[in-house]
């Protein structure tokens, strides 16, 4: 039975893409997750424990890495890297969690990968290109040098760069995507739209830094996981493929949606502190993940997506309720 190690599996993204494996795929499945605030195991709950493993540990930690890539012994085995600390606002907060997980942990990995000779595709975001002006026509693609603006995409840029280093230095067998925004269910409410559709569920307003101007390219979850696998199996070693659906909405215009969707006024919103170094504008260009590996989304219609995704956050007020309080104080003591 070919063998997925996942890293950060019980995470937003990770969590998916384990869903992806064991609905898809007859793969055993190994999650390596920490555990962080940002996790959600529950998400992998209803998993069948002859698929699905989870292992409590550190991206960091040399020797509990080096026996879990070690066991991935067949010609098909793979590590899939989603782990990380993802958020650009608490990356501004404390720098340091993201360069010990996201550098130091990327390259624990790569070097784990290197000594057991195991295929790696490492999960990357379309930050490290920095941003786009709103009306310049071009998109991001595959040569556009890297220019990351925050603490968080500077950690995953350093991230790809040891990616592409151990590659060529050491011929690790390896492939890098960078995906655009995602949403769907199981993402943490402290991410813009489970923040504002959790802010109108229990009774408040959303949230908007600055004018809302700036633009998100909106990918589904289940996309990204399917780009994964697609590129996992068929992407070229050493080969970068940016992951994006065509999603681009301005931040204002989501928060007018989630609040039309939810039967409340489209202006019933608060301005807010905008962030600091704030990105203007991300757009991917996804030929190349189209047209040489036959990648298609499924979610295409972003505003049907986003009504799925608010019932999901009505229907489990259970999961994300209990921290509603916490996050938002954080974001007020900010002014956020
Ligand atoms: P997330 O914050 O929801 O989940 C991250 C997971 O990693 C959590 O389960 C956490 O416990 C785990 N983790 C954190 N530090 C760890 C460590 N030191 N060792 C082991 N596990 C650790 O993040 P996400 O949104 O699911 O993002 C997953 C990956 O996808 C990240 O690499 C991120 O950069 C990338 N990505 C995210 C998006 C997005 O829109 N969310 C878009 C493009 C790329
Ligand atoms: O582009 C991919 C990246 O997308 C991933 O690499 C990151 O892990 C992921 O968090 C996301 O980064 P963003 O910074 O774009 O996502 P966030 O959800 O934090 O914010 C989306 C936009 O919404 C951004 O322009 C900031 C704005 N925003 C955010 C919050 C939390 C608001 O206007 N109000 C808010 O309350």
């Amino acid at each position: 039975m070919r063998r997925i190690l996942v890293t950060g599996g019980a995470g937003f993204i990770g969590s998916n893409f384990v869903h992806y494996l064991v609905e898809h795929t007859d793969a055993y499945v190994v999650v390596l997750d920490k555990l962080t605030y940002a996790a959600s195991p529950e998400a992998l709950e209803p998993l069948p424990a002859d698929r699905v493993e989870l292992v409590e540990g550190d991206v960091t930690d040399t020797g509990l890495v080096d026996s879990l890539v070690g066991s991935l012994t067949g010609a098909e085995d793979a590590v899939v890297h989603f782990a990380a600390e993802s958020h650009n606002d608490n990356s501004l907060r404390d720098p340091s969690p993201f360069i010990r997980t996201n550098i130091v942990g990327t390259f624990e990995i790569l070097e784990a990968v290197r000594r057991h000779g195991v295929r790696l595709h490492h999960v990357s975001t379309d930050e490290v290109y920095g941003d786009l002006e709103l009306d310049d026509p071009a998109r991001f693609t595959e040569t556009t040098p890297y220019l990351p603006s925050s603490p968080y995409s500077a950690s995953k840029a350093g991230a790809d760069h040891l990616v592409r280093a151990w590659v060529r230095s050491f011929e690790v067998a390896a492939t890098i995507s960078n995906c655009s925004n995602n949403y769907g269910p199981w993402q943490h409410i402290e991410k813009f739209i489970p923040r504002q559709i959790t802010n109108v569920l229990a009774g408040g307003r959303p949230k908007l830094y600055g004018a809302g101007e700036n633009v998100r390219d909106w990918i589904h979850a289940a996309d990204h996981s399917s780009a994964v696998w697609t590129i996992l199996n068929r992407g070229q070693i050493g080969h970068t493929y940016l992951i994006g659906a065509d999603g681009e909405q301005k931040n204002l215009e989501v928060v007018r949606m989630i609040l039309s969707i939810l039967g409340r006024p489209e202006d019933d919103f608060d301005h807010v502190t905008d962030r600091a170094g704030h990105d203007l504008r991300y757009a991917i260009d996804p030929t190349k993940l189209r047209t040489e590996l036959g990648w298609e989304p499924q979610f295409a219609d972003f505003r049907a997506g986003l009504a799925d995704t608010i019932e999901w956050y009505r229907a489990n007020s259970d999961w994300w309720r209990p921290h509603k309080d916490a996050v938002e104080s954080e974001y007020a003591a900010r002014g956020q």
